[in-house]
């Protein structure tokens, strides 16, 4: 081809919703995708996607992948680091660095944990078992989605140490408060609950996906009354009677269900989802222990607001609560930015799922070694020797 139509060209497919979000973002675009065929090629995270993307079938991909609406969302996450920039200083001794933590009153190795995602069986045979042995290697905390592929107790086993519980409660509250003592008694110390699905958001890439997905969908989710099958399948919905939920997340979760969820079991309470000062300090008035700034990945509106824009205005809502924070991180640097904002800790979703699809566990723990790598090299730039020095002075808003 000659070279200015195979230009014209890659900047089509860059442009193009078909393309993984990583060539369409400001990290890859316009590049030619260069596929890595073991973990330890890669150069940063962003690498595993294309990788996981030839790996997971169509329909898979596109539920990974899927924002709302036109996916804007998705990529406002990453769009809103450029907001912030840094103000490294120099002339410390940076010597040794520690990114050790203390999160709810325990220690962590790293302020960086893996948030809830779904399904990871869809995504490599091995599920969040290979996610949570990669976890274990690299000392990353682990939250557990109501709808993953193992069990709690499997995956507790796995990490060998406490994992975070996300709960969707479901419209039946027998349902919910089952999954609740279930998690308590696997010894989860922490409740995340998700509140920024109201029962569907719309997921047209997710609908594409499946449409160019040879497979028929009802050999493994089951036809008929949808809810209730795909729930089935799914470990922590086993033995509990279904007959009776029709949404994985009521529309009508209120502060008051939150009320009833707190009094399920003695587990510190985590709202997952907050974005606004008013429901950061709503959320210290209900007694929460802690709160996820969260878009759900950019899965929930498309507000054209990233989650970095808006921890400024949650950290001052939520006074001494700690305040955590996900969407969009894909570097040390997002890393460090939202820590200099306030942030306590930076969970991460779909890093880890490329690493995952891409080459099972060893893909994960590649994935979760480069963000340490990087949020090491950051801190040593900056001259921040521990978590506790990086400070607001860090950052500061662009223009
Ligand atoms: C589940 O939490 C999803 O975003 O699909």
């Amino acid at each position: 081809m000659p070279s200015d139509n195979r230009r014209q060209f890659l900047r089509y497919l860059a442009a193009s919703p078909l393309m993984p979000a990583s060539f369409r973002s400001l990290d890859r675009i316009f590049q030619e995708p260069d596929l890595i065929t073991a973990p330890e090629q890669a150069l940063n995270v962003m690498d595993f996607e294309p990788v996981a993307r030839k790996a997971i079938p169509p329909a898979h991909w596109a539920y990974l992948a899927t924002g709302v609406d036109s996916d804007g969302n998705v990529l406002a996450n990453r769009e809103g680091f450029t907001r912030f920039a840094l103000r490294p200083r120099r002339l410390r001794d940076v010597t040794a660095i520690d990114t050790s933590t203390k999160v709810l009153g325990v220690p962590w190795q790293t302020p960086i944990f893996l948030s809830p995602t779904s399904s990871g069986k869809a995504f490599h045979p091995e599920g969040e078992l290979a996610v949570a042995r990669a976890a274990r290697v690299k000392g990353y905390h682990q939250v557990l989605s109501t709808v993953a592929t193992c069990s709690v107790e499997e995956v507790t086993a796995a990490r060998g140490a406490p994992i975070w519980f996300q709960l969707y409660p479901t419209d039946d509250w027998e349902v919910a408060r089952a999954m609740v003592q279930r998690a308590e008694r696997a010894g989860c110390p922490a409740l995340v609950v998700t509140v920024d699905l109201q029962e569907n958001s719309n997921r047209e890439t997710q609908a594409r996906g499946a449409r160019i997905d040879s497979r028929p969908c009802d050999a493994c989710h089951g036809g008929g009354d949808q809810y209730a099958n795909r729930m089935r399948r799914k470990p922590m919905f086993t033995g509990l009677d279904l007959s009776r939920v029709t949404m994985l997340n009521p529309s009508g979760l209120t502060w008051e269900s939150i009320k009833r969820i707190r009094e399920m079991s003695r587990m510190k309470l985590i709202l997952k989802g907050i974005l606004t000062k008013e429901d950061a300090a709503l959320a210290v008035r209900h007694g929460v222990d802690a709160i996820i700034v969260s878009n759900h990945g950019g899965r929930a509106e498309d507000a054209n607001r990233s989650t970095i824009e808006a921890l400024p205005e949650v950290i001052a809502g939520a006074g001494r609560m700690p305040v955590m924070i996900d969407g969009g991180f894909r570097r040390g640097t997002d890393v460090f930015k939202a820590l200099a904002l306030g942030a306590q800790a930076v969970g991460i979703g779909r890093p880890y799922l490329w690493g995952l699809g891409a080459f099972g566990q060893p893909g994960v723990e590649m994935v979760l070694e480069l963000l340490s790598r990087e949020l090491k090299t950051i801190m040593r730039q900056a001259g921040t020797r521990s978590i506790a020095e990086i400070t607001r002075g860090f950052v500061i808003p662009r223009p």
